[in-house]
């Protein structure tokens, strides 16, 4: 590590900003000791805000069918290959009984476009989850919606609402996804749901085709202006029957040094050591938390449907029943000095936001 690199990692740590020249800089000139000194002051920030809590997400992927066809993604519409299932509303709300048994307080409800899951029939989901655990916090991950449809889920009670921007660059957005998708409808829905109050989550995948130091440091530009409550970030992962299926995969240290530098640049975020990262490593998610990240999501879904929820090939945690993943989760966590949280864990602004609200 250079001079240069160490007073980025400084300012960084100071002011929580950087230009977008700086993080392409930052990117570019990164090595091991970069790399460590970073992940030491990630990792004292996120003990300074959240001790040594690690907080659980119950993961119920409800639907494998798409109406989308990102060239990344192997449940695309075009993949003929791929076994589709959607859970009914009974399915999901004895995950979730399941989850609650396990300790969850927050579920994450994530699935394909999937047309059947109009307003109506999602609302009615929602409610229903949170009529009958008026303690937990509901998570969408369902995609892009029109501006009623995020209100009216909102109205039924959502908390939050994960979507990934891809890329923060228009130009690269355009070659992750066929024509008819675009960077500024996918800008647009973030931008309403914050507006309509939801809890926000962004990302990216790491080592996605065609990604530069450039098109990363604008992810993390975005980052810093947009400032979401909770940042999903994980390698990309080729899927055999993707358009993506020779390239080449994203690597554990891009991915736990910018795990580390968002950390840096958001010390309240949310940001989950992913299924994705236990995949390419076997350390993978215990490695994301000691660089930074403080969330993990295992998997509720129904054990005879993981296999079918494929967005990249070896996924992890497919076999196992969600109490086995919490156990093994709860034995990981405890091995690096962190345990697991079951309450809410809004973030730490929305928590007090929250706690007003009540009083
Ligand atoms: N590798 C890694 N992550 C992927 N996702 C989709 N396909 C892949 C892949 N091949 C991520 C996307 C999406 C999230 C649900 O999963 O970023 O937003
Ligand atoms: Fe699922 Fe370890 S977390 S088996």
């Amino acid at each position: 590590m250079n001079g240069r690199e160490r007073e980025l990692i400084a300012v960084l740590e100071r002011e929580h900003r950087l230009s977008e020249a700086e993080y392409a800089e930052l990117i570019r000139g990164r090595d091991e000791e970069a790399a460590a000194l970073l992940a030491e002051r990630a990792s004292e920030l996120r003990r300074s805000v959240f001790g040594d809590t690690v907080y659980l997400r119950g993961l119920i992927e409800i639907s494998s069918i798409c109406r989308n066809n990102c060239l990344y993604c192997g449940i695309r519409r075009d993949n003929r290959q791929a076994e589709r299932y959607r859970l009914t509303k009974e399915e999901i709300l004895s995950c979730a009984d399941e989850g609650y048994t396990l300790g969850f307080r927050t579920f994450v409800l994530q699935g394909g476009e999937d047309l059947f899951f109009t307003d109506e029939i999602l609302c009615g989901i929602v409610s229903a989850l949170k009529e009958r655990h008026p303690d937990c916090a509901v998570t969408l991950s369902m995609g892009e919606r029109r501006r009623e449809s995020y209100q009216a889920l909102f109205d039924a009670g959502a908390d939050r609402y994960l979507l990934r921007h891809e890329t923060a660059d228009d130009a690269h957005y355009a070659k992750l996804h066929p024509e008819e998708m675009s960077f500024e409808n996918r800008m647009r829905c973030l931008r309403e749901l914050k507006d309509i109050g939801y809890q926000v989550g962004c990302g990216f995948m790491v080592g996605s085709p065609f990604q530069t130091a450039e098109t990363l440091a604008k992810d993390l530009k975005f980052i810093e202006t947009f400032r979401p409550e909770m940042c999903g970030i994980g390698p990309f992962i080729p899927h055999r029957n993707t358009p993506f299926r020779d390239e080449t995969p994203g690597t554990l240290e891009l991915t736990l040094f910018l795990l580390s530098v968002i950390r840096l640049i958001l010390p309240e975020v949310l940001l989950p050591a992913t299924t994705a990262l236990g995949t390419i490593h076997p350390r993978g998610r215990e490695l994301g938390i000691l660089a930074g990240a403080n969330v993990v999501m295992p998997n509720l879904s129904p054990v005879v449907v993981r296999k079918k929820y494929e967005l990249y090939d070896n996924k992890i945690c497919t076999g196992e029943e969600s109490a086995q993943c919490v156990d093994c989760l709860a034995a990981r966590l405890d091995a690096i000095g962190c345990h697991p949280a079951v309450d809410r864990g809004d973030a730490p602004g929305f928590a007090a936001l929250r706690r007003e609200a009540a009083t």
